[in-house]
């Protein structure tokens, strides 16, 4: 990865897009970080049309047009390698991404999780902190592993549970901190690799301070 250039960004949805529209807003107030490619598992993802409007390469790589789940792994390693990515971004990304993938882009996959993990890993992760009685929950900024939300964690920032929050309210309530910290920590990714992070190992620790 070249220390000084600004770095090239996938990002892969699965849905809304509300992350991926907060890093675009962020790229266009000016970053080291542009996000040069989406990819989705869904066609009607609504985050691919917020790439289209600004002209960023967007592709569909669905498993149902794939026989099994090695086959769309090794479909999605193509797409994603294609792209040519400094950084990969799972923002609500709702598929476990296959070994292939993760042993391509060691440390170089970040994630976007609904709760202060290790707490609440998985889907639904606002309805397991409401059905815990946490007061407290947030949202995790990780690198991803072969685990289910279990690798290291780079950012993290706390939501209050408030007395009348349903999941959806509180998911709202968490997903606005998520655009403010997704964004955040890719920079510093971008700008000072893990020098931010030194408690995440990594070969490259020193090549960029
Ligand atoms: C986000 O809240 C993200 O943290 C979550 O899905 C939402 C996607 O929202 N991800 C997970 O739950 C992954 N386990 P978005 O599509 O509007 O960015």
């Amino acid at each position: 990865m070249d220390a000084t250039s600004t770095k090239r960004v996938t990002v892969l949805i699965s849905g809304t897009g509300s992350n991926l529209r907060a890093l675009l807003a962020h790229t266009a107030a000016g970053v080291d970080y542009e996000i040069t490619s989406v990819i989705s598992d869904r066609a009607t993802a609504k985050g691919l049309g917020f790439a289209q409007e600004r002209n960023i390469p967007t592709a569909v790589v669905s498993p149902k047009a794939h026989t099994n789940r090695t086959q769309w792994n090794q479909a999605l390693l193509a797409e994603i390698e294609q792209t040519r990515p400094d950084w990969i971004v799972t923002a609500g990304f709702m598929r476990i991404l296959g070994p292939d993938v993760i042993r391509k882009f060691p440390l170089r996959i970040v994630n976007v999780h609904p709760s202060l993990l290790p707490s609440f890993p998985g889907v639904h992760a606002p309805r397991q902190a409401l059905e815990a009685g946490v007061r407290v929950t947030g949202c995790t900024v990780h690198l991803v592993d072969e685990g289910v939300d279990t690798g290291p964690i780079l950012a993290q920032a706390s939501v209050p549970i408030l007395a009348q929050d349903n999941e959806r309210d509180l998911h709202t309530r968490i997903q606005a901190v998520e655009h403010q910290l997704l964004p955040e920590t890719l920079q510093q990714l971008a700008t000072r690799h893990f020098a931010p992070f030194p408690w995440i190992p990594s070969p490259t620790t020193t090549s960029t301070l």
